[in-house]
Parts: C-alpha cells; sequence; structure tokens
C-alpha cells in the first residue's frame, strides 16, 4: 500500500513465494484473499508482518491488482507453511535451545572479525527456522527484523515475534560472547512514519528515548535503522535524529558502565541520490549496509551484477559510496539468499554483450524463492551456470516456456567475498541466513570470507577520478 504507490520504483519490493502456479488458482483463493484485502486494511499489524513476509513485490506498476496477487500468492504461502511438515518449512513454534554441543575452543568467529570487518547476518521473523551455534559462529553482528514504530515508540509486532527474538538473543548470547546483537527498526513497508518521528525535537526526543530503553530493556547492543528511501526534506531531521540517538547512546554507555559503544547501522539503497549528507552521518554511524538487490521486475537480469549493464552495478554503487566518503571501511555490500525467476523471457545474458537486463513489457511478476527451496521447486542446481562478465549465477531453461532464474550460488558469493577483500570493504551482509539450507552453504561461503588483506583500514581501492 504506502510502499506501492510511491514514486521510485526501488521502493518495490520482491515477494517471496514458492510458486507461480497460485496465480491461476484464482478461485480457490478469492475468499482468503478477499479477508487479507480487509486485514491489511483494517489492521497495521499484520499487514507490516504480511507484507514483510512478502518482502519485495516486484511488478511494474503500482496498482491494487498487483497488490492482490500478491495477497494471494503469501496467503498460499502462509498456508503452505502450516500444512508442510517437512524439516525445513515446519510452523514456527519457538526456537528450540542450541541443539549442537558447544565447543571446546572459545570464541570461534569469522576470519574477517580479526581486523575489524563484519560478516552481518539478518535473522527475520517471516522466515521458520531456528537457530544452531555453528551458525551464529559464523558471524560478528546478528539483526533481527523487525521492530516498528508505532506512535513514535518501537515495538516488536507480536507476541510471538517477540518470543523469537528474545530466544534469538539468548542463543546467540550462550554461542558466543563476541556476537553483536540488533534490531532493525523499519522495513521496506514500515519506514512511512520515519519522516513525521524525526520531524521536530519533540517527536525525535520521544523517538530516541524508545529506542534506547529497547537496548536497554532487552540488553542488546545497537540498531540498525532500515529507512531506504527518505526524502530529499528529511535529510536534516535524519541526520539530528542520528547524532541525537548517538548522544543518548553514549549517556547510556555510561550510565551502564558498559565498554564497547552501542551500534548504529543504517541501511541505503543502491539508489544513489537519496542519502545526502553521508559523510556527516558517518560521524554519528558505525556502518552502512547497502541494498544491492535489482528491483526491477520488468527488467530480466541477474540480482547484484558485480560489472555490466552500465552504471547499475555493484562496482559502480559501491565506488559511488565510497569515493563519496573515503570511509570503505564503512560499508558493507547486502546480498540475498534468495533466488528470483522469471517466466516467458528471453536469455538476458550474452557473454559478449554488456547489456544485461531485458525490459518485458508485459510486465510479468518475477517469482523469488529461498535458496533452502530450490529443490523442493524443481530447480536443479547442477544446471547452475556462471556468466563471467557480471561475476552471477543463473539457470536457464530454454523450455517452453522458458524460465530465466538468478542467484546467489558458492561461486558467485566467492566472486563477493573476493571483490569486498579486493577493494578493502568493512564487510558483507546475509538477507537472511535462514533462507539458507540446513548445511549452511551459503553463510559458510560468505563466512570464510578472507577479508584481512593487511590493508589500512580507510585504504581507498577504487580511482576515484
Ligand atoms: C512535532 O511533530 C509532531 C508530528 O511529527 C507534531 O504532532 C507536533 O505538533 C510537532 N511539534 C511542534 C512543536 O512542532
Ligand atoms: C515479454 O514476455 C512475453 C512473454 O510473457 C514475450 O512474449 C515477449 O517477447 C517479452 N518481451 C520482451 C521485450 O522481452
Ligand atoms: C572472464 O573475465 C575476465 C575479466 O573479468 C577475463 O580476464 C577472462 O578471460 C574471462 N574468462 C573467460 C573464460 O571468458
Amino acid at each position: 500500500m504506502n510502499v506501492l504507490n510511491s514514486t521510485s520504483p526501488l521502493l518495490q519490493n520482491r515477494n517471496i513465494t514458492p510458486k507461480t502456479s497460485c496465480l491461476t488458482q484464482w478461485k480457490h483463493l478469492v475468499k482468503p484473499c478477499f479477508i487479507l484485502i480487509a486485514i491489511l486494511v483494517f489492521s497495521a499489524p499484520v499487514a507490516y508482518s504480511l507484507s514483510e513476509l512478502i518482502m519485495i513485490a516486484r511488478h511494474k506498476s503500482p496498482t491494487v491488482s498487483n497488490l492482490i496477487k500478491i495477497v494471494i500468492l503469501s496467503s498460499k504461502k502462509s498456508r503452505t507453511m502450516i500444512k508442510t511438515k517437512s524439516s525445513t518449512a515446519t510452523k514456527y513454534v519457538g526456537l528450540p535451545p542450541l541443539l549442537d554441543a558447544p565447543n571446546s575452543n572459545e570464541a570461534l568467529s569469522p576470519p574477517a572479525a580479526l581486523c575489524g570487518k563484519r560478516i552481518v547476518g539478518y535473522f527475520a521473523e517471516f522466515e521458520n527456522s531456528g537457530l544452531t551455534r555453528k551458525q551464529l559462529q559464523m558471524l560478528t553482528h546478528i539483526i533481527y527484523l523487525f521492530a516498528i514504530p508505532r506512535n513514535g515508540v518501537i515495538t516488536i509486532v507480536d507476541d510471538r515475534s517477540l518470543r523469537k527474538f528474545e530466544e534469538m538473543k539468548s542463543n546467540a548470547r550462550e554461542a558466543s560472547s563476541t556476537l553483536k546483537i540488533m534490531i532493525s527498526i523499519g522495513g521496506h513497508y514500515n519506514s512511512r512514519s520515519f519522516s513525521g518521528l524525526v520531524f521536530n525535537e519533540t517527536s525525535r526526543t520521544v523517538f530516541v528515548n524508545s529506542i534506547v530503553s529497547f537496548v536497554e530493556k532487552y540488553d542488546i547492543d545497537g540498531i540498525e535503522m532500515f529507512w531506504m528511501w527518505p526524502r530529499y526534506r528529511d535529510k536534516n531531521n535524519y541526520l539530528m535524529f542520528i547524532q541525537e540517538l548517538r548522544y543518548a547512546f553514549t549517556e547510556l554507555q555510561n550510565k551502564l558502565n558498559r565498554k564497547e559503544d552501542f551500534v548504529i547501522s543504517l541501511v541505503a539503497s543502491s539508489n544513489l541520490n537519496l542519502l545526502f549528507n553521508l559523510v556527516e552521518f558517518l560521524n554519528s554511524v558505525d556502518f552502512f549496509g547497502i541494498y544491492l538487490f535489482n528491483s526491477y521486475s520488468y527488467q530480466v537480469g541477474p540480482d547484484s551484477p558485480l560489472y555490466g549493464g552500465g552504471s547499475r552495478n555493484v562496482d559502480e554503487i559501491m565506488k559511488y559510496y565510497i569515493c563519496k566518503t573515503g570511509q570503505p571501511s564503512k560499508f558493507n555490500i547486502i546480498i540475498s539468499f534468495h533466488a528470483t525467476y522469471w517466466e516467458g523471457t528471453d536469455l538476458p545474458l550474452r557473454d559478449d554483450s554488456d547489456n544485461i537486463w531485458k525490459v518485458n513489457e508485459s510486465g510479468r511478476l518475477a517469482v523469488a524463492l529461498r535458496w533452502r527451496e530450490l529443490p523442493h521447486h524443481k530447480w536443479n542446481l547442477e544446471n547452475i551456470k556462471f556468466h563471467n562478465l557480471t561475476k552471477t549465477s543463473y539457470i536457464w531453461i530454454p523450455g517452453p516456456p522458458t524460465r530465466f532464474l538468478t542467484l546467489e550460488d558458492e561461486q558467485s558469493l566467492r566472486e563477493k567475498n573476493r571483490y569486498v577483500a579486493d577493494h578493502n570493504i568493512g564487510g558483507i551482509t546475509m538477507w537472511t541466513i535462514d533462507q539458507d539450507d540446513d548445511d549452511h552453504t551459503l553463510l559458510k561461503v560468505v563466512s570464510s570470507a578472507e577479508l584481512c588483506t593487511g590493508e589500512e583500514k580507510n585504504t581507498i581501492k577504487y580511482n576515484c577520478h
């Protein structure tokens, strides 16, 4: 709703859904759909969790009919989850205590941690998996998605999510003494009220106090602001808010006699003109996560290409941010653990061409699938091909109907690891670790990144002129 009628196509989100075929099963779904629409309209909290579950609805024009399609897809999804008894998609009933045995050698952590770089995992209320000690020890930071502002006070939407968050916290504390635990505030669909919350001193004080109380109450290490699309008129207010939050965190730190600073991170989009006074922000912020996925439903092509395709590849975007600030150590790239596919398109990737996106005027919905779900949906991982120019992985099925699926796999992730190391970037964030398979195949690759190359913290590895 709010996001759907925004002005930038980058606001559009991607839907995580099991199948396209539910689109054709209209009749069975008319009733649940109607109910869900009613829920979306009348009940903000439910709408919040639904929309975050959907994540990123990719569609060309933000019309109501698109919204309906997305709602159907997600209703089908939740029902599937409840019905399925398989270990990968069981209904969430509370995180179990950590089952794997404690390690005798204390403080296992990713190699990147040795030089202060970051391996960050998102853990989401809308996913359905537990956590293992091994997973937690492969991270430097874990960020729970989401808390949302309600009447200026940040809240976790419901009891179930709050329980999941608290269990994540206690599991994380048990697994590692160095792992930073954070909460993300906002999200794709929940950022609308931020503008008002940072608008004047009074509202900012309420908002800052609520964040500080939350952090103190739940004894966590910091927060992330997931406000991806602040408007031009918000820029000074947002900055003042962050500065006031930093000040309040310092006071809390003194009050608690805490050694380490509280962490503040911000998410920024790959749309380059939306964050204005970046350098001033960086004085109060520990790091920025740059959200890099391709968000254009009607542009069929690779997700997060390192190179190629003009100015929207990872290399160009990171170069922009790092040249503008001179502080590579303060950036993380955000990568996705879900694949995206389109049906009935041409193959967008040709080895000899820089033209890596195909515009499809028919505006067909892209469909997103968790990495862990791919085999259940008959995607054979042995068919994954690698595209050398963009350094991305994909599956192409000549059909009919033709299908193009873009994804991160071990090979493309290794390329991203190398890119981050070579460009002295501060770290990698994964959206989300619970979309990985039970062997943590993708997390293992990211976590093993050798990011400590001996460079000074802020040596710039781009030619900025
Ligand atoms: C501050 O902003 C809030 C809403 O953002 C508004 O309700 C309130 O009247 C404003 N206060 C002042 C003093 O402008
Ligand atoms: C868009 O997709 C349709 C099939 O859905 C296909 O017939 C058409 O050629 C595609 N258009 C472009 C420009 O690729
Ligand atoms: C892949 O791309 C690199 C440049 O990024 C080039 O040096 C190499 O020859 C290419 N390999 C193939 C097999 O095309």
